[in-house]
């Protein structure tokens, strides 16, 4: 192949020759050239496999220390421990199959923590035997917004702040703190709830027996456009055969 001459001069061709143009030479660098490259190539890819190495390290050091800070605040019993468990997996499962799991990485963090906020309740309110009084509900109450202002400053919590701030909403408004209603609520709150709900009701508490799955998915669909949102049910019933084992 030769380069296009411009208008009036004749092609020149490439392997002319000439003063001061040594082919050899010329490839002997380039080969030097090509085997910098690519040494050059395989240091960064190796440094980038390390890094993302260590990364992952690292993520995973961040998720058992706020899961260790979960069962802390709230590993009172056996229950509690796997019930958190449950939800984070379920949870998980659930925002797969809703298809925002990428969008939201940190929600099993929320999912954890969502009673983290039960630090700055009183003990005498959280284990009172019999009824609350009015002026306890309300200390009660403030546990979403406690665990909120725990987390709202952390870097990449966002949406763990918001199903910690929003676990207790419902779908029609009659929830709390802010009686958020239906699409207001968050998409990862208003799964987590859920799931949260499925796991109680399908576990053996010492004041009840666990319900049968389908009677829970039963009540499930009885409280969607209530408790809960009607769609969101509506992916996770089919779910629920395919949910991950946790073991006891
Ligand atoms: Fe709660």
């Amino acid at each position: 192949m030769t380069p296009r001459s411009d208008a009036g001069q004749q092609p020149v061709p490439l392997d002319a020759g000439g003063p001061g143009l040594d082919q050899d030479a010329l490839e002997a660098q380039l080969q030097v050239f090509a085997r910098e490259i690519g040494g050059l190539y395989r240091s960064q890819k190796a440094r980038a496999e390390q890094l993302e190495e260590a990364l992952a390290a690292l993520k995973t050091a961040y998720l058992e220390t706020i899961r260790s800070f979960a069962f802390v605040v709230e590993a009172k019993d056996a229950y509690t421990g796997l019930h958190l468990e449950r939800c984070r997996a379920y949870g998980v499962a659930l925002m797969e199959e809703l298809g925002v799991a990428g969008d939201h990485p940190d929600a099993e963090y929320g999912f954890l923590l969502h009673d983290a906020g039960k630090v700055g309740v009183p003990e005498r309110i959280l284990s009172k035997p019999g009824p609350l009084t009015a002026a306890e509900w309300r200390v009660m109450r403030a546990h979403p917004v406690i665990g909120y202002q725990m987390l709202e400053n952390i870097p990449f919590m966002t949406t763990a702040a918001e199903i910690v701030r929003c676990h207790h909403e419902m779908f029609d408004g009659s929830g709390y703190p802010q009686g958020l209603k239906a699409e207001e609520i968050p998409l990862p709150a208003r799964a987590f709830s859920i799931v949260d709900a499925f796991d109680a009701m399908t576990t053996d508490r010492p004041y009840r027996a666990a319900m049968p799955t389908e009677r829970a998915a039963a009540e499930l669909t009885r409280m969607a456009g209530t408790q809960f949102d009607p769609d969101v049910v509506g992916v996770f019933l089919p779910l629920i055969d395919r949910l991950p084992p946790i073991a006891t």
